[in-house]
């Protein structure tokens, strides 16, 4: 089914990539492999269309273009045109115009499109280290976390990843906030989310973390939540401020309670090829860009919080502030045990990810 998927995405990318041509240049589209001249199509974020022998790097994108992620990932596309001469371009599609981010995930490791922001979760799947990365509660603060992105404490897991060649290699991974649960109704405690369906992303953790907070964790895609929320199918999820206004959960479950439960990130991913074929300049650039990225997607995180709340507000949601999240920690602990336990690696993470909370 995932195949099938995977092919209908791929031919109806290629008839649309054949049919888009920028003003002046030829549509040819060729592997990521064999490094993709592509015509400038939806999406591009250059004000300018590439050379004709410009690299395209197709990024798939979940979320909307007022997401922070978005803003950071346009910017950065911006400044690698600029440094490579025109060289090489990022074309971001956003929306999931390319499909769910789990649909996004194969088309980078087949190659039928470079780049793509991903959920952890997604990656989880793959390599089982990166369930750490996710674990409830594991960074202390924003500041934490920021530490554990920035200081190369990750470095050997994503090496580790390419290592293993699954078409895929792991960037860098960004802040996605704190997530918190969103029903009908203020969830102060464990026990109130007693028999309530919360939609959770699609991994055993989470699924597992949901449950461990009192709930039934339900996965599936986000694209689906609204209507499953609205159809009575779940009672509710768990997200950030700026999804649950973004996608307009509130409409359908105007309680966000402050759980703050989860600070797993997104990681952003590229086709190992097309990685591999950059030129050792363009990779020097590259790399350093997706550095100062990282930072930059903590400050453009921040700037937008306000609003996104302001939003749900406006819409008719209830922000629940009080919730003691002790029971909630507490309940989750032996999530850290089990994930820490399922390999050495995992464990050295999870010390190593532990050691920048002091
Ligand atoms: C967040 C996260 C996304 C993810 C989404 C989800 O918004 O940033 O990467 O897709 O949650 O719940 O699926």
């Amino acid at each position: 089914m995932k195949k099938v998927i995977a092919m209908v995405l791929s031919t109806a990318i290629a008839l649309s990539l054949g049919a888009c041509t920028g003003a002046g240049q030829s549509a040819s589209v060729s592997s990521a492999a064999s490094g993709a001249a592509s015509a400038a199509g939806e999406g591009q974020t250059s004000t300018t269309a590439p050379a004709a022998d410009a690299v395209v790097l197709k990024l798939a994108f979940n979320q909307s273009e007022n997401h922070p992620q978005y803003k950071a990932l346009a910017e950065m596309g911006e400044k690698l045109k600029e440094q490579t001469n025109g060289k090489y371009v990022i074309e971001i599609h956003p929306n999931e115009l390319l499909g769910s981010q789990k649909d996004a995930f194969e088309l980078v490791q087949n190659g039928s499109i470079q780049m793509a922001m991903v959920a952890n979760s997604i990656v989880e799947n793959v390599n089982k280290d990166f369930a750490v990365l996710g674990l409830p509660y594991i960074y202390d603060s924003q500041e934490h976390q920021k530490k554990v992105f920035t200081s190369g404490a990750l470095d050997e897991l994503f090496a580790d990843t390419s290592a293993a060649n699954n078409g895929f290699d792991v960037l860098t991974a960004f802040t996605a906030g704190a997530r918190s649960v969103y029903t009908d109704k203020p969830i102060h405690t464990p026990e109130d989310l007693k028999g309530y369906k919360i939609r959770v992303m699609e991994s055993p953790t989470c699924i597992s973390m949901l449950n461990y907070m009192g709930g039934v964790g339900t996965p599936m895609s986000q694209g689906e939540v609204y209507t499953a929320i609205q159809q009575g199918t779940i009672n509710g999820g768990e997200n950030n401020e700026i999804t649950y206004a973004d996608l307009k959960h509130y409409e359908v479950a105007p309680y966000f309670s402050y759980t703050q439960h989860m600070m797993v990130p997104d990681l952003l991913i590229i086709n190992t090829d097309i990685h591999n074929a950059m030129p050792d300049d363009v990779k020097e650039i590259f790399s350093k860009l997706v550095d100062e990225t990282t930072e930059r997607e903590f400050e453009l995180w921040n700037e937008q919080i306000d609003a996104a709340k302001q939003t749900a507000i406006d819409g008719g949601a209830t922000f629940v502030e009080d919730v003691d999240i002790k029971p909630f920690q507490e309940a989750c602990k032996p999530l850290h045990d089990e994930v820490a336990a399922t390999s050495e690696n995992a464990k050295k993470l999870y010390d190593a990810v532990r050691a920048l909370a002091e």
